[in-house]
């Protein structure tokens, strides 16, 4: 029964609910309207929701300007309201769920606080509904127990920032059934990424290589090898790198960073790739995020 009702759902994803409107959660909801999808977004408040409005708009305003680089006001004008008319806001994810086919969550990185939400969506939302975690630390697989739908669940990976990153990593638990693979492997096609498959491991392919490779730069850096200039001037020249990995550490978020580091260093203490940084550590302690609080291991003005 379970794989009939998702077979049916094969590459009909028409209606999306995002949960969480930070970075990526706005990020998602912005390419999936874009895409011709109706979009909900859904914050804990209304404030939370109205600059996440205002951040999709400046988004949307920066790849216009691209698209649309001949074209008159008219056109532009046009593309905006048609991905704007996509999508709405809402503080209520109960009510935001009750005709989605696809729930996207993408909020703070808790697996209590992910549970408690999945199992009440679980309630409120269409058997045929399906259900995905934008998660970059917690297993799929923990957070789809809150559910009964297991078979209809699976991990969207997105990366920052997700208007211009072309890649989707689509995760699957052993649960997850091929109709429901694929129907979110179709979602991530039609939003124009390329997808990619990964078993629900730590860091599924981008962040297992990523985060170790940022980590062994602050090592580097901690030893007093070369400073972090250099290392991102070496990385970007001399591997060809759009951003050395400390500019990336700071677009990220250096707490970002540390919470993946420490999810996987309690996993896996032995494990030299997981070991906790003494320096990431004191800059996070330090509210030293990177660009979003305005210092990292960079400066940066406040906007
Ligand atoms: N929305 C819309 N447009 C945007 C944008 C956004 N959020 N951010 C940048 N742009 C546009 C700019 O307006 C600019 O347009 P223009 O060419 O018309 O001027 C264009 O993109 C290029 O931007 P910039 O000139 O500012 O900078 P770059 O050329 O360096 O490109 C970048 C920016 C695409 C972010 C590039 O530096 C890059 O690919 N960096 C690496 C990012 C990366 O590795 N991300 C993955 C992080 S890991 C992750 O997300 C996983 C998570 O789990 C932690």
């Amino acid at each position: 029964r379970a794989l009939s009702t998702s077979a049916a759902h094969f590459n009909s994803i028409k209606t999306v609910t995002v949960i969480g409107s930070g970075l990526m959660g706005s990020g998602i909801a912005q390419v999936a309207a874009a895409s011709g999808h109706k979009v909900i977004v859904v914050d804990k408040t209304q404030d939370i929701i109205n600059k996440a409005e205002s951040s999709i708009k400046k988004s949307l305003e920066r790849i216009v300007k691209k698209k649309f680089p001949d074209d008159t006001k008219v056109g532009k004008q046009k593309y905006l309201t048609d991905v704007l008319e996509n999508l709405s806001l809402s503080t209520d994810a109960l009510a935001a769920v009750k005709s989605s086919d696809l729930v996207i969550e993408a909020i703070v990185e808790n697996l209590d606080v992910k549970k408690e939400l999945f199992s009440a969506l679980d309630k409120a939302a269409p058997e045929k509904t399906l259900f995905a975690s934008n998660t970059s630390s917690i297993p799929i697989k923990e957070i789809a127990t809150a559910t009964q739908r297991k078979d209809r669940f699976g991990g969207l990976h997105f990366f920052n920032p997700v208007p211009l990153m072309k890649l989707l990593e689509v995760i699957r638990i052993p649960e997850t059934t091929d109709a429901t693979y694929k129907s979110l492997e179709a979602f991530g096609k039609a939003l124009g990424k390329t997808t990619v498959q990964c078993k629900d491991t730590p860091g599924f392919i981008v962040n297992r290589l990523l985060v170790p490779y940022m980590a062994e730069a602050i090592r580097l850096v901690e030893r007093g090898d070369a400073s972090p200039r250099d290392v991102d001037t070496a990385m970007k020249l001399g591997a060809g790198y759009p951003m050395g990995p400390f500019e990336l550490l700071d677009y990220v978020g250096l707490d970002t960073t540390k919470f993946i580091i420490d999810g996987w260093s309690k996993k896996e203490p032995d494990n030299p790739l997981f070991q906790p940084s003494q320096m990431l550590n004191k800059l996070v302690k330090e509210n030293k995020l990177g660009m979003k609080s305005g210092e990292g291991f960079y400066k940066y003005d406040k906007k």
